[in-house]
């Protein structure tokens, strides 16, 4: 398990020779084993952040750097991301797509057992011979979750994984995020633009305006969260004050 502390970090894209900060001056503590909700507008620079964690995305200033966990020294391999999109591979089964980051192990037995620990943990395993294309958007978005556990990295980072989906499916699933939480102890940073779902997981809330951090609020609310009790609607309120301002 590792944590993660940015400082000072900067990203600007030069579009149409206009420069545009997505990123200025970002100071960020993430502690180790942590689940930690980053909520802002469309916009904002939530994508870009998260691009720049696990080294998608070149920084123009600033530094990054791991707190506890191992050594490794090749962030991709310490950091695994969830896309907004499954991007899963339509010719491969449910299966073979949470067993594709594992594809290089010689260990076929090891392989089969965390495969299937995650299938049965995240209940596709009725699923497993499917392809992308014979299961829901919520059971792929499920399989995209399951491959990065799969890969096991020190950090999880998700980008609005549950933006396409129903209501049902993603409380459905935002309670199996808290589970693989409580159970495997990762840290996890976890981007929303939707203020319920980042009050709804976060320890800490990270509210994200303009590229720059607003403001970093502690919740010690217990999981499952009431979305109907006065601490968490004072804190929706809150929110949303400052991302209205
Ligand atoms: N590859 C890119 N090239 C140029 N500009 C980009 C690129 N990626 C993001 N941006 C710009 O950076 C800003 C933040 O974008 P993004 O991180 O995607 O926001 P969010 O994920 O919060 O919606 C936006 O103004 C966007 O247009
Ligand atoms: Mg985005």
């Amino acid at each position: 398990m590792a944590g993660l502390i940015i400082r000072n970090l900067y990203k600007t894209f030069n579009i149409n020779n206009k420069e545009v900060n997505a990123l200025s001056n970002i100071n960020l503590t993430i502690e180790d084993g942590s689940f930690v909700t980053i909520v802002g507008k469309s916009g904002c620079g939530k994508t870009t952040l998260l691009r720049a964690i696990c080294g998608l995305e070149k920084v123009t200033k600033g530094n990054m750097e791991f707190t506890k966990g191992s050594n490794e020294k090749n962030i991709s391999k310490r950091v695994g991301i969830v896309f907004q999109e499954p991007r899963l591979m339509p010719w491969l089964t449910v299966e073979q797509n949470m067993a594709f980051p594992l594809l290089k192990s010689d260990d076929k037995e090891a392989v089969h057992d965390i495969v299937h620990k995650y299938l049965e943990m995240l209940g596709l395993e009725n699923f497993k011979d499917a392809y992308p294309n014979q299961i829901s958007g919520g059971m792929a978005q499920r399989v995209a979750l399951g491959r990065t556990l799969c890969y096991d990295p020190e950090i999880i980072l998700m980008d609005e994984p549950l933006g396409a989906l129903d209501a049902f499916n993603r409380r459905k699933l935002q309670n199996e995020f808290i589970n693989i939480f409580t159970e495997n102890k990762k840290t996890i940073i976890f981007v929303t633009h939707d203020v319920e779902e980042a009050i709804y997981l976060g320890q800490k809330i990270v509210v994200f305006d303009k590229g720059s951090v607003r403001s970093e609020i502690p919740v010690s609310l217990d999981y499952y969260r009431d979305t109907t009790s006065l601490e968490f609607l004072k804190l929706r309120e809150e929110i949303l004050g400052l991302l209205l301002a």
